[in-house]
């Protein structure tokens, strides 16, 4: 693993708080919705699937149970000492966790059954590059997601006056669905309520953007 997180401020934003991630963000009552969230994806029974900001590995339990038998979860983020969190969970068979930027993956073209991007897609700078990235790693069939527990609303306010964050957040609906447009991704299933943000679609078989 590498020994430095990269220059994004984000990147310090998140290494100060990575040891104390999980116990502040998920207490139990956040915590039990991981699993039917997670069970919603219906990923496919041991594929394998990019954990885009897995943070301290938050997901990377519920993914391994989601997947089953064979599955891989391949973990990536920008802060390397929510990565140092995050290789906690790992065993000697897990890939090991990336350090790298949404916007430039370090995966070749169609790697993955299914790309899950939870609570993370608001801190990409460059939202349209960090889709165009998921859109370029998924295989076709592939589901592509963008998952909250916090519709685009609440984001805002929880996202307000933390620092290197504040002014991170969802595009509009419009904009979200032009993302996925330019992506080359079909027009996505969206939900935004309180307490959810969804934003699903598959990747349809010859979608440019193949193989790096
Ligand atoms: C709000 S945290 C969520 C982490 C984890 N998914 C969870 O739910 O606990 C957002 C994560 O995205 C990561 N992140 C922010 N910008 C990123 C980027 N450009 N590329 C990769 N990861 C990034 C942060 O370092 C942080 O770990």
């Amino acid at each position: 693993m590498q020994t430095r997180s990269g220059p994004d401020p984000r990147a310090a934003f998140f290494d100060a708080r990575a040891a104390n991630w999980e116990a502040h963000c998920y207490p139990p009552p956040v915590r039990e919705k991981l699993a039917p969230l997670i069970a919603s994806f219906a990923l496919p029974a041991g594929g394998t699937v990019l954990d885009m900001g897995t943070g301290p590995g938050t997901l990377l339990p519920y993914l391994r149970a989601a997947l089953g038998p064979g599955g891989r979860v391949f973990p990536f983020d920008l802060s390397l000492e929510m990565l140092r969190q995050a290789r906690r969970k790992l065993g000697p068979a897990d890939p090991p966790p990336v350090l790298a930027t949404a916007m430039r993956l370090p995966f070749r073209g169609e790697s993955f059954d299914a790309v899950v991007c939870f609570a993370a897609f608001p801190h990409f700078e460059d939202q349209g590059r960090a889709l165009a990235e998921m859109a370029r790693v998924a295989r076709p069939g592939a589901a592509v997601i963008i998952a909250h527990l916090l519709c685009r609303a609440e984001l805002l306010a929880h996202h307000g006056g933390h620092g290197a964050v504040a002014r991170d957040t969802l595009p509009e609906e419009d904009r979200m669905r032009e993302l996925f447009r330019l992506a080359g991704l079909p027009d996505p299933d969206m939900v935004d309520a309180p307490g959810r943000y969804l934003a699903v679609c598959r990747k349809p078989a010859g979608t440019p953007g193949g193989r790096a």
